[in-house]
């Protein structure tokens, strides 16, 4: 049974890049499948770091097949952006891409809309999002009458939906935009640079679905990364501040089209901490000088939008309920690293509400603003970890820390990461899945 999946269990940036590309040395084939470029996955090879949005992290790797599937809503310039920075630093494997020709394809008009109203819910609250399109191009894939999937950029009618939608999203925008503060779209403009963009692409694009359903069934080893994290998941997560798809595990089927029977492992990413960009409730939020300290320490600033992350305590109501909606057979501790130094550490093992103690994770967002978390205070440790090769390099509080979030979670810690370098990786137990390389 060869597919394994990477998710980000908190709201996103729990450095599944790194993981993932840990990983992708034993697999024959890494797919994004969801989501845009709204993600930000840095990778560190050496001296090099590579930040990527769209394309899989497994494109650092050589010999690998990367996909791009029809879940995952697609910026052509990002694409392109990408794919010239990589062979410009001679990284080769590009050849090896594919990308969904189901996969819908972001506009101008996505980029405006979500200027003008999605940044905020229908109660008037900022969401706060990347700007990135996204929320747009995924109301127009459900909605229908306004979509183009990449396969249209090939066809004669591509001219036609383009004016169509041209003409209507002018329309919109000109009625939400303040007088004198809006500039009409050019349809003609528009469809010649798509039209470049389509011939750039062209090589890439391919059926995904039926590519990735023959590999699966071929028993091709294939390796699902996750972007964003669970608590942003459209229909699961902190609604409405979240992103527009499913970003827990419940969302690798429907977006890359393999059935879950081809999925045998489920990864869970978890921060030693937790962070969020954008608005939301936070219920560990640490709105002060321990913030400010795991924030520099972690230097938690948004690889796309460069917006300071909100940090706080590891949230573990949280973890354990998106790591119960991933089906998650294990979770890799990042970041551990950045926790030294502080005077003591907690972590959130349940919530009060109303009085209550709950460990229930509340679906409506109101009462997770309502919740009061209940901490464990667990000792520090002052030593640096960034050297640590192996578990017994750690000091014994680290290693007490990572065992009780294990429990707390309730599944066994595959790895621990001490730092972003691909050597900075220990792995738990027996763990077949990593070999830490330089
Ligand atoms: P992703 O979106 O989940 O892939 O995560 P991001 O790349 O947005 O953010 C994770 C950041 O942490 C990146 O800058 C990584 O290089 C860095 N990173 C990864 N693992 C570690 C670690 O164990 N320790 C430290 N200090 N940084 C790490
Ligand atoms: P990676 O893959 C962290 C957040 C935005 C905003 C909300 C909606 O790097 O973990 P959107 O533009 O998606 O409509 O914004 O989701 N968000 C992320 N936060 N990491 C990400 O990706 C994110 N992608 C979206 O900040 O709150
Ligand atoms: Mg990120």
């Amino acid at each position: 049974m060869p597919g394994t999946c990477v998710i980000g269990l908190q709201w996103g940036d729990e450095a599944k890049g790194k993981i993932v590309d840990l990983l992708t040395q034993q697999h024959d084939i890494v797919v994004r499948y969801q989501g845009g470029a709204n993600a930000g996955h840095t990778v560190v090879v050496g001296e090099d770091v590579y930040k990527l949005s769209l394309l899989p992290s497994g494109v650092l790797t050589q010999g690998v097949t990367c996909v791009i599937a029809g879940g995952v809503v697609f910026n052509p310039v990002k694409a392109i952006e990408e794919l010239d920075e990589l062979l410009a630093r001679n990284v080769d494997d590009c050849d090896n891409l594919k990308l969904s020709d189901r996969i819908h394809v972001i506009f101008p008009w996505h980029f405006a809309e979500d200027r003008v109203f999605d940044s905020n819910t229908s109660d008037g609250e900022n969401i706060g999002t990347t700007q990135r399109g996204i929320g747009p191009c995924y109301r127009d894939k459900v909605g229908r009458s306004y979509a183009i999937r990449l396969g249209d950029l090939y066809r004669d009618t591509f001219r036609k939906q383009v004016q169509h939608n041209t003409e209507a999203k002018n329309q919109v925008l000109a009625a939400m935009v303040a007088e004198g503060q809006f500039e009409p779209l050019d349809a003609d403009a528009i469809y010649k640079q798509y039209c470049e963009y389509a011939e750039r692409l062209r090589p890439y694009v391919a059926d995904t679905t039926e590519y990735l359903l023959s590999s699966a069934e071929a028993g091709k080893r294939i390796l699902f990364e996750g972007a964003q994290g669970a608590l942003l998941d459209v229909d699961h997560g902190t609604y409405p501040f979240v992103t527009s798809s499913n970003s827990s595990g419940v969302g690798v089927s429907n977006g890359s089209g393999v059935p879950a029977r081809y999925i045998n492992k489920v990864i869970g990413i978890v921060k030693a901490y937790t962070t969020r960009v954008g608005g939301g409730p936070f219920p560990v939020e640490l709105d002060n000088e321990i913030g400010q300290q795991i924030r520099d320490q972690g230097n938690e600033y948004g690889t796309v939008t460069k917006r300071p992350r909100r940090c706080g305590w590891l949230d573990t109501v949280a973890v354990r309920y998106t790591s119960r909606l991933s089906g998650v057979d294990s979770i890799c501790v990042m970041l551990l690293d950045v926790l030294s130094g502080l005077p003591e550490l907690k972590i959130c093992t349940a919530y009060e509400i109303d009085g209550k103690r709950t460990n229930i994770f509340p679906s409506h967002v109101d009462d997770l603003r309502r919740v009061k978390p209940i901490y464990e205070t667990m000792p520090s440790w002052q030593e640096d970890l960034t050297q640590a090769q192996s578990l017994d390099d750690l000091p014994q509080a680290a290693l007490d820390y990572v065992d009780r979030v294990s429990q707390l979670v309730g599944v066994p810690v595959e790895m621990v990461s001490v730092g972003p370098a691909r050597s900075q990786t220990i792995a738990v137990g027996s763990s077949p899945l990593v070999t830490a390389k330089s």
